[in-house]
């Protein structure tokens, strides 16, 4: 392609019936290729600015908080969900993304002793907060009771929810919202499984209670 744009491989515009006054073939095949080096060049330049555009830091803060009774202090992107803080950067990964936009409950931890889809809470707004995850309720060995009526009823399958539906229970029975298995269903409803384990889920949730 390059041989036909050199001038001695393009003729002069010699051919009958070429205005003298139009473009030349030279002229339109220069002019088209300088349009394509701009294109190129454009293409090139465009390519320089997003990938400048990328490398320009993201807003970012500092933030301090307790993760299961550890303070830390991290320095993270302004967008990122308390979610990705714990998975992405404090590596617990027990706390689960299954839609991470509120429809699951999959992400279930603990803030201040409040339930929260923790993939909608941006990591940002917790200085100070103490965020309690599935890592955080065994003491050593020694299993939750929520935990242990899980195993016990065997309320679950591919465990997928599971961490979200222990943690979700464990603030319903904090919230007392377990005066029947009705009432459970209505205060779990957040919390979606997939293998329909929510009878066994909420009978664990009402004996754990019920032993409180
Ligand atoms: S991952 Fe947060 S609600 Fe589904
Ligand atoms: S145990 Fe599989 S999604 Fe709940």
């Amino acid at each position: 392609m390059s041989s036909e744009l050199s001038d001695s491989a393009v003729s002069p515009p010699t051919g009958a019936g070429e205005s003298t006054s139009g473009p030349s073939r030279r002229t339109v095949i220069a002019t088209g290729a300088a349009v394509g080096g701009v294109m190129v060049a454009g293409g090139t330049f465009l390519a320089g600015a997003e990938e400048a555009a990328a490398t320009v830091a993201a807003p970012s803060s500092r933030v301090s908080l307790t993760v299961n009774g550890t303070r830390r202090t991290v320095t993270v992107d302004n967008r990122t969900s308390l979610l990705d803080l714990l998975r992405e950067h404090l590596e617990l990964t027990g706390s689960k993304k299954g839609c991470n936009a509120g429809a699951c409950g999959a992400c279930t931890v603990l803030v201040d002793g409040q339930r929260v889809n923790s993939c909608l809470t941006l990591a940002v707004r917790l200085e100070g907060a103490e965020v309690t995850t599935i890592e955080g309720l065994a003491k050593g060995d020694k299993l939750h009771p929520l935990q242990q009526a899980f195993v016990d009823e065997d309320a679950f399958q591919c465990g997928y929810c599971t961490p979200g539906q222990i943690m979700s229970g464990v603030g319903c029975i904090q919230e007392g919202h377990t005066n029947s298995p009705e009432e459970i269903r209505e205060y779990m409803s957040g919390n979606v499984c997939r293998c329909g384990c929510y009878v066994k889920i909420v009978r664990a949730v009402e004996q754990t209670a019920a032993r409180k």
